[in-house]
């Protein structure tokens, strides 16, 4: 053989490797662009694109992403990483239910694929966000190997920063926009400390260098007692318990664990406590109470579910239903408040959706909004107030806001340990407006720290009080008093 054609054959031979291991790389992210979504009439007025980062190669593990571009329009628009609570629910709760630029048309659902409309005070209005499925087990993500499934905050927090990184190399034009991390509920306990990773990857000069500013929390856990201790105040202070009540658990429970009571009288109040409390809808104090439609393949189930079940199973046998839908959620009313998370779960396992979406086949079998227990997982973020300090003393800007009718974390737990974190108050509290009327009170620090109450709103904030929460968002991210 000649040395002319050996060498031709060396070339051909790199260049058959080199397109390889391309397509391998290309292998650990995949993104598709969406157009158009099942249940919404005509093309989507708004930029979205759905995907996978890989973020544990070892055990193949990939998180689903939802990202929307920024509606103002500005290249270089404030860029939100959106997580919703849990630990284990899908980010589509955030975006469908609270932030995200579409929502469910709240119809009865009869068989036929739930619509969608636009959400007016979408946050995408002034924002990019880019909303993700987290952890392993949330919504669409999903590890191949078992192990993959066996994570906890610490490891989580650490795939998401890796996420974030591969993301920004793949999308390197939004590098230049201000970066915030976000979400509500039980993201509370590793927002904080996912924004001091990626400020300590900066310091060590990871690339690329991501464009940190802060980040914003709505009723978020601590993982501290306060977020237990604070409810019986707030029940006080709403009439929910008496005077008398309120002094004994005051009398006996100094000291101790309110989920985890050691002492007898302590004990027995909080009893009547909790049971006085479940009169009430827990997210939001006002609202009615109805069945809790989150139910994923785990969820105990009463009586009232088990009725709704076999409804649903009685329909399902007309309008045949797919083989995926195995864990029904319980039917609530229709003016309840979850019937959106009701309808969602028809959504995301119809087939044109995960089309629509780019879900990868046989990867998540069952879509379910949240699974309720039986994940592993292991709580390793004791608590998150040292990370608030750190990271909002390092230069960072931080908005923790409360819904102020939620009694899962409420607002006089979160008040106190924003206060606790022991900077001065640089803007006094006051009310905060929107058209004339006041939408909540404030208070900023000078380690750039805003608390914000949202007037009338629950857990989730933005599912409750929308345009108020939309208000508050823009003026914030975009630097001006709310
Ligand atoms: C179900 O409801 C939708 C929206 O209200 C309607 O357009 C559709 O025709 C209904 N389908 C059936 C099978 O009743
Ligand atoms: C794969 O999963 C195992 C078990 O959870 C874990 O110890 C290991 O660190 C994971 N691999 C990577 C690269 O994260
Ligand atoms: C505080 O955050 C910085 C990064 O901004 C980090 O280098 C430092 O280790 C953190 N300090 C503590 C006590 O966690
Ligand atoms: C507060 O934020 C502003 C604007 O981002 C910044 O210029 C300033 O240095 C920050 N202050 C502190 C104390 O971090």
């Amino acid at each position: 053989m000649s040395g002319r054609l050996l060498l031709l054959l060396r070339l051909i031979l790199c260049i058959v490797l080199a397109t390889r291991q391309l397509a391998l790389a290309g292998a650990a992210s995949s993104s598709t662009v969406v157009t158009s979504l099942p249940g919404f009439q005509g093309r989507l007025p708004f930029h979205l694109e759905t995907g996978y980062v890989e973020v544990d190669e070892e055990n193949g593990t990939e998180l689903f992403y939802y990202f929307v571009e920024s509606e103002a329009g500005g290249e270089n628009d404030p860029f939100l990483l959106w997580l919703t609570g849990g630990d284990h629910c899908s980010v589509l709760s955030g975006l469908a239910f609270e932030i995200g630029p579409f929502k469910f048309v709240l119809e009865p659902y009869n068989g036929t694929i739930p619509s969608l409309e636009i959400n007016p005070n979408s946050w995408t209005k002034v924002a990019h966000i880019l909303f993700v499925d987290s952890p392993a087990g949330a919504g669409f993500s999903f590890s191949r190997q078992p192990k993959g499934y066996h994570v906890g905050e610490i490891s989580t927090s650490l795939q998401l920063h890796e996420f974030l990184i591969k993301w920004f190399r793949d999308h390197p034009k939004f590098l230049s926009s201000p970066l915030y991390i976000g979400g509500d509920s039980y993201a509370g306990k590793i927002v904080p400390f996912i924004a001091q990773k990626i400020s300590q990857g900066n310091e060590v000069g990871r690339s690329p260098l991501l464009n940190l500013k802060g980040y914003l929390l709505g009723n978020p856990a601590t993982g501290e007692r306060i977020d237990e201790s604070s409810k019986v105040p707030f029940a006080h202070g709403f009439g929910i318990i008496s005077d008398q009540l309120y002094e004994t658990i005051l009398g006996h429970c100094q000291g101790q664990d309110y989920k985890n009571p050691t002492n007898v009288l302590c004990a027995k109040a909080l009893g009547t406590f909790h049971s006085l409390l479940s009169e009430l809808m827990l997210p939001h104090i006002l609202w009615d109470k109805c069945v809790y439609s989150s139910a994923g393949p785990h969820a105990k189930t009463d009586d009232s579910a088990g009725a709704a079940r076999k409804i649903l199973s009685e329909e399902a046998a007309e309008i045949k239903l797919g083989k995926r839908l195995k864990h029904p959620p319980v039917r609530p009313r229709l003016d309840c408040i979850n019937y959106a998370h009701y309808l969602s779960y028809f959504w995301a396992n119809d087939e044109r959706t995960r089309g629509a979406l780019g879900v990868k086949d046989g990867t998540v079998d069952e879509w379910v909004r949240c699974q309720d227990g039986g994940v592993p997982y292991t709580r390793d973020i004791v608590s998150t107030i040292k990370y608030h300090r750190n990271v909002t003393a390092n230069g960072y800007r931080a908005l923790v806001y409360s819904g102020d009718h939620d009694s899962v974390v409420p607002h006089l737990g979160t008040q106190a340990w924003v206060r606790s974190l022991g900077f001065p108050v640089v803007d006094e509290w006051r009310a905060w407006h929107l058209h004339g009327q006041s939408a909540g009170f404030t208070v900023s620090y000078s380690n750039n720290m805003t608390f914000a109450t949202v007037k009338g709103a629950g857990h989730t904030a933005p599912e409750y009080e929308p345009e108020r929460c939309f208000a508050m968002f823009s003026r914030w991210i975009l630097n001006q008093p709310l």
